[in-house]
């Protein structure tokens, strides 16, 4: 059970990093978009250099940002290129007939590939069978839908597990704190989160209670 960072936000990615616990970082081109204007390539340079400040080496993945299979190898390229200093590099492409090749292609050359968007249970499979070392499914756009998100991330667990493949589930698209439990419960061995939501993770009000409990008996009894 792993907990990867879901921004591209230097602060909050430092502000988990300095407390232990992140096991990678997930960015896509929307989460990017979210930061204030710079140069792509300098930005994530930018994560890389904080993820080894803190003594890291965990999964840090970027997305391609094109619909086009040969674009898409061909940043992949550039990825590597740019950032493949940095070994836990992984390349993100989306799901798609066209894109189980770029998949299979990158996996030929060594490189890294988490195949995002999944929304389904053949979709996760596809992209396992096609070499994706992790498969991300969309917990929360899945169920914007109707769909039982939680039933796909039980079943893609079951059959990687009986087929022993090595591909790692990350559910990502977190819209609250139970959907981190839940995704758990269904097999996920990665939940990638927004940031915003970790404070509330380490959050309880009987921990508040019982804390607040201790400090005043204690003082009461240095009187
Ligand atoms: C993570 O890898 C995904 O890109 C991200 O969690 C998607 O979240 P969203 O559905 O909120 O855009």
């Amino acid at each position: 059970m792993k907990i990867f960072v879901d921004s591209a936000n230097l602060a909050e990615i430092e502000e988990a990093l300095r407390r232990g616990f992140p096991c990678g970082i997930t960015t896509n081109p929307s989460i990017l978009a979210k930061e204030p204007k710079t140069d792509f390539k300098k930005h994530i340079r930018k994560i890389i250099e904080l993820i080894k400040k803190y003594n890291y080496k965990i999964p840090l993945s970027v997305e391609v940002f094109s619909t086009d299979p040969d674009e898409m190898v061909r940043q992949a390229s550039q990825f590597v290129e740019d950032f493949g200093d940095y070994p836990e590099l992984n390349v993100k492409i989306p799901i798609g007939w066209n894109e189980l090749e770029v998949i299979h292609q990158l996996k030929e050359r060594g490189v890294k590939v988490n195949c995002t968007c999944c929304m389904s249970f053949n979709q996760a499979i596809m992209a396992a069978r096609a070499g994706a070392d992790f498969v991300s499914i969309f917990y929360g756009r899945i169920r914007d839908v109707g769909y039982d998100a939680f039933s796909i991330v039980q079943k893609t667990h079951q059959v990687l597990k009986e087929a022993e493949m090595p591909s790692q589930i990350i559910v990502g698209s977190i819209r609250h704190i139970h959907d981190v439990n839940d995704a758990f419960s269904a097999g996920a061995d990665i939940v990638t989160v927004p940031p915003k939501f970790f404070p509330q993770m380490v959050a309880h009000p009987k921990t508040d209670e019982a804390v607040e409990q201790f400090v005043t008996d204690f003082r009461n009894w240095l009187k």
